[in-house]
Formats: structure tokens, sequence, C-alpha cells
């Protein structure tokens, strides 16, 4: 959770004139002409707009830095608790972010999730995914797509996904089903873990989905070999969870100076660094990563502008990461 300091620490961003801009689609191949390295690393502001990608199955374009609510979102109706992700939110859309991932199963990420974007009114700038999760049969996941819409204040999300391939032939025939209905206008498969890439391989081939989900990081390159060929020969696109490992890759460089090389593409923490190798794999469309504070959440923005990393800088990362 962020504290006051934190709190403070983002206002003062924000007060001091930090451009927040708004999504303009742009190539994802070249930097955006706005992304300027900065005079001194440490105070490099946001300088939109954020790179994009196109879904494949209809060219739409995604600003490449989304975000999760696993964790970060659980916080019930307490008003401390909510108060901070107010601003998490806030330092998204003000950047031009858009999909948000969720879950009915994260306990009630949903339900603040669905509160704090009314609250904000920006339900039409949001690209809002959830899961049909830990459900066997139609009705069952019928009830809780009603569910989660009615959580999500919304009547329509814009991708419904079979989380961790559980009843998928089932499950993903109920999501075709909405899209049909326009409650959905993407259908996808998710999984964390590279024990299930390969089943999920095989349940890419089998259903087609829109979008698949997975786990990629420096240290978790599994997907290289088997997920992100077979996104680019199906034409699927792919959102990428865990890049942080859950937070310990950062807790492992904390103290840790950035390579010399981070200034080249206009990085100024070991985030951005991981989540620009992350988005240099050219079939990626999008990353979630989860926070609890606004400045993190800046932060990680600020890797989905300017340059990602050669092949070279993504074996010095690996390398450093080891
Ligand atoms: N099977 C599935 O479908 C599945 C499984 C796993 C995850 N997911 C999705 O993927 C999302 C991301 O995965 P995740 O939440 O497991 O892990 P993650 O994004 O790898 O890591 C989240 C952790 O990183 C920290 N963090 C975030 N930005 C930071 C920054 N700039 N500097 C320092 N620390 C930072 C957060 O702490 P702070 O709050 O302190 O910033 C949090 O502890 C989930 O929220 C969920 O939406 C889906």
């Amino acid at each position: 959770m962020a504290n006051r300091r934190e709190f403070i620490s983002t206002a003062t961003l924000t007060a001091a004139g930090i451009a927040l801009a708004p999504l303009v689609a742009c190539s994802q191949e070249k930097p955006a002409a706005s992304a300027a390295a900065p005079a001194s690393a440490a105070a490099k502001p946001f300088k939109g707009p954020l790179l994009t990608r196109a879904v494949p199955a209809t060219g739409e374009k995604i600003p490449v830095i989304g975000m999760g609510t696993s964790g970060s979102f659980e916080v019930g109706t307490d008003a401390g608790g909510r108060a901070p992700l107010r601003e998490v939110l806030d330092t998204f859309v003000n950047a031009g972010g858009s999909l948000i991932d969720t879950a009915p199963t994260y306990s009630t990420a949903e339900d603040v999730l669905g509160d704090l974007i009314a609250d904000a009114k920006a339900r039409q700038k949001l690209f809002i995914a959830t899961k049909l999760s830990g459900v066997s049969g139609r009705e069952e996941g019928l009830a809780q797509f009603n569910d989660s819409l009615r959580r999500l204040k919304t009547d329509k999300v814009e991708l419904l996904q079979v989380h961790n391939l559980r009843d998928t032939a089932a499950q993903i025939a109920l999501a075709r089903e909405l899209k049909q209905q326009g409650k959905t206008r993407y259908v996808g498969l998710t999984h964390y873990r590279e024990d299930g890439q390969a089943q999920l391989a095989d349940e890419m081939r089998q259903f087609k989905p829109d979008w698949v989900q997975i786990n990629y990081s420096p240290v978790s390159r599994g997907a290289e070999k088997t997920i992100f060929p077979l996104a680019k020969e199906l034409g699927i696109a792919v959102m990428i969870n865990r890049a942080f490992e859950d937070g310990r890759l950062i807790s492992q460089m904390r103290d840790k100076p950035l390579p010399p090389w981070a200034a080249e593409v206009g990085a100024d923490s070991w985030a951005q660094l991981i989540l620009k190798y992350v988005l240099s794999q050219p079939e990626v469309t999008v990353v979630i990563p989860a926070t609890s504070k606004a400045r993190h959440q800046l932060d990680n923005l600020k890797a989905g502008t300017g340059q990602l990393l050669d092949a070279k800088q993504r074996d010095a990362l690996v390398a450093a990461l080891a």
C-alpha cells in the first residue's frame, strides 16, 4: 500500500508539471518522437505517447503497458486501502494506459476496480480483461460472468479469458457465445507458469483464441520457445503476466546500480529495463505489471515510451539478473 510520503511524492511530481500525455497511436518499431532522454536520469519525466501494438485479430492498437489487479486491488471496502489505488488508476488513465486485467477470483479486486473506474468516469477509456475462473460448465460460467459485469459496473468487457486452462472447452464455448452477443470483444486463454505452457500451446492450436496470457521475464524465458512462435503463426495477441516475478526481481536489484547503457534506452529504473526487455519481443502485445503505488505506476508507464532493448542489451540484462 502507498504511504503518505509516497502519495505526496506522486502529487509533487504531478504538480511539478510532469506531462501525462493522452494516448496517440504510434508505430511500435520507432521511439515516440516526444520521448527524448532526460537531462537527469533520476528526474526523467513521463513523456508519452505510450507505444502501441496491434491485436492480430482486428488490428486494434493497444498501449503496451497495461496493469494487473491481483493482490494490489484486493483491498475490499477499506477507504484507506482504496485511496492510493485511485492514484494508481488516475496515473494510468492520464498517461493513456488502457488494458486492465482482473478476475472474479481475485477476492475483492473486481469490486474495487469497478467502483474506482465508475468514480473516475474512466470506463470508456479502458480495455477491461476479466476471466471465467474456477468454474465448471456453461451455467456456472455464465452466472460468474454476469456477476463480474455487476461487480465491474459495466454491461460488457473487452476480453474474456479462460483462467488457467480449467474446463477450457466449455468455458471458451461460453466466451464465444458471449462474444456473439456483444458482451465481450475478444476471447482468451491464460496461464502463469512455465509448466503450463505445453498445455497452453496445445489449446492455442485447438481453440484458436484471440488472446493468450502467460508469464515471461528475463529469468523465465520458456514462452520464447513455444508460445511466442505459435502466437505469431496463429495470429494471437499476447499478454504478459509476472514480468517482475511477483516483485522478486526488483527486490533483488534494489541496491544495485543500473548498467551504463540504461540511459541509452531512456530507462532510469530496473523495473523499466525489465518491462522493456519483455516488450522487446515483437510477439508481445501488452505487459500487465501490478502495483499499489502511483509512483511505481508512473515508473512502469515510462517503460512504454522510447527505445526498447537490442539483442546485446537483452543478453546483458539476463546476465545481470541471473
Ligand atoms: N493465471 C493468470 O491469469 C495470472 C496469474 C498471475 C498473474 N496474473 C495477472 O498478472 C498481473 C501481474 O502479475 P503479478 O501481480 O503476479 O506480479 P508482477 O507484476 O510480476 O509483480 C507485482 C509486484 O511488483 C511490485 N512492483 C510493481 N511495479 C513496481 C515498480 N515499478 N518498482 C518496484 N516494485 C514494483 C508490486 O509491488 P508494489 O505494490 O509495492 O508496487 C508487486 O509486489 C496480476 O496482477 C494479474 O492481473 C494472471
